[in-house]
């Protein structure tokens, strides 16, 4: 049986998240303090590394997210679950220093929440929903001789880029339900269709996604990281092999996405975060050009 498909080979590409532009959705004047390649370890002596603090005024205060340091006793509990708060990491035990939690990966130029919600691992999941290219008489389309397989791509409203319709897992929320309920609310709508054919549909989905392959679970590269809060993802694929599932499904962007679409396959992509390794894994898997 295949199980956890390359699930635990991490990830751990640390460049979109040390960039050099300005921390995004940031003032001017807040830009990540430069961390060369040979100093992204805490193990590497950095005596100059003065990076500055940001925490955005969109998370200062949030129902969903963490109470400030200045505002609260420090008395989170790291790597452990915190009341309904999964405050483990999939990549083992990280340190805590000063009573705050420190990116397992190393140095990212800034420090603070910057625009995430929680000190430590902030969680997400990743459905990466597949299909085969088709012509219209049903055939596989093939490149280099392999079938060319294609996804549901939302276009993200913060910064235009493409990416997997994924989202952050609500507080004791199980990752499976995370996956179900961000593809629903991002990128399905089958508003237009009788309540009987809804129905329908609604069951081809779920059936799918009863049937998932991990793909990644772990520290994800992702440009809003810092040196304190970061982003951990699981990413599990859905694939409709014979594409019944989809080809009476409208997609619709949800609240969070500008726009949805079914994007091929391929090394031209150029996605959000770590989702173009995500999509080289699927294409692995299931054999497909890339
Ligand atoms: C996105 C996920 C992404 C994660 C880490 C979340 O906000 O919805 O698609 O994998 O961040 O970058």
């Amino acid at each position: 049986m295949r199980r956890a498909f390359m699930a635990a080979v991490p990830i751990v590409s640390h460049f979109k998240c040390r960039a050099p532009n300005k921390y995004p959705g940031a003032p001017k004047t807040v830009a990540r303090f430069p961390v060369p390649n040979d100093k992204i370890s805490w193990d590497v002596d950095y005596s100059e590394y003065k990076p500055p603090s940001y925490t955005s005024q969109h998370v200062i205060g949030a129902p969903w997210a963490d109470r400030d340091v200045e505002s609260s006793d420090l008395c989170f509990k790291f790597n452990q679950v915190d009341g309904k708060v999964d405050r483990r990491s999939f990549m083992g035990s990280y340190r805590v220093v000063d009573g705050i939690a420190r990116n397992p990966i190393g140095r990212t130029g800034i420090c603070g929440r910057g625009l995430l919600g929680r000190w430590g691992p902030n969680h997400a999941a990743d459905p990466i929903v597949t299909r085969w290219k088709r012509t219209a008489s049903g055939e596989k389309i093939l490149k280099e001789g392999k079938p060319v397989l294609q996804f549901v791509a939302i276009q993200r409203k913060d910064n235009g880029e493409w990416a997997i319709p994924g989202g952050m897992v609500d507080p004791g929320e199980d990752v499976s339900a995370t996956l179900k309920r961000e593809f629903g609310e991002e990128a399905l709508s089958c508003l237009e269709l009788s309540a009987e054919d809804q129905e329908k549909i609604k069951k081809f989905v779920y059936n799918l996604f009863e049937h998932g392959e991990k793909m990644y679970e772990g520290y994800v590269d992702d440009p809003r990281n810092t040196d304190n809060s970061w982003m951990e993802t699981v990413a599990k694929n859905f694939h409709d092999e014979t594409g019944d599932a989809f080809n009476r499904v409208n997609l619709r962007a949800g609240d969070d996405a500008a726009s949805v679409s079914w994007i091929d396959v391929g090394h031209e992509m150029k996605l959000y975060a770590s989702h173009c390794d995500f999509l080289s894994r699927v294409a692995t898997l299931r054999k497909a050009y890339y």
